[in-house]
């Protein structure tokens, strides 16, 4: 089964989001992936998610209110097919944990998939606003609708 990571900062905030809306979108479309979200650093482990990331993201159709943060680790390269992480410093404190050139080939920007190549963040909504945090669930819905068209054409 095909597997997905989401990875930002503190896995409280943007990625449970991109978790949530990936699985929502998955489901609705009938495919079966696997999916789970970590952040980089562990000052939230354990933690259910940010209540303005549950809010927005239940104010859209997805409850994500039952994940809790983890932190990123490097056996998580060899769990996933694919490491979507949410801008510039996710991305570097990814790739200076991967071994290999295997490993490094599954890291990408979520934002890659609608903005290839021009670096474009998920900005992190954590000091920011309500429509801070809308502006992350569109982008993930963006982003994961994009990817799970691309796996369909794979097929
Ligand atoms: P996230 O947002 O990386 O999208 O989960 C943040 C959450 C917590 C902190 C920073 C960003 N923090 O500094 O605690």
């Amino acid at each position: 089964m095909t597997s997905i990571l989401m990875v930002c900062l503190g896995n409280i905030c943007r990625s449970p989001v991109a978790e949530g809306v990936l699985r929502h979108l998955s489901e609705r479309r009938n495919i079966n992936l696997r999916i789970d979200s970590a952040g980089t650093a562990g000052y939230h482990i354990g933690e259910a998610p940010d209540s303005r990331s549950q809010k927005n993201a239940l104010k859209n159709g997805v409850n994500i209110s039952n994940l809790r943060a983890r932190k990123f680790s490097s056996e998580d390269f060899a769990r996933f097919d694919y490491i979507f992480v949410m801008d510039e410093n996710n991305l570097n404190d990814v790739l200076r944990m991967a071994k290999h050139e295997n490993e490094r080939n599954k890291v990408r920007l979520l934002m890659d998939l609608i903005y290839p190549n021009e670096m474009v963040p998920v900005p992190d909504p954590y000091y920011g606003n309500e429509r801070d945090f809308q502006e992350v669930f569109e982008l993930c819905s963006k982003a994961c609708s994009k990817f799970l068209d691309e796996l369909e054409i794979q097929k």
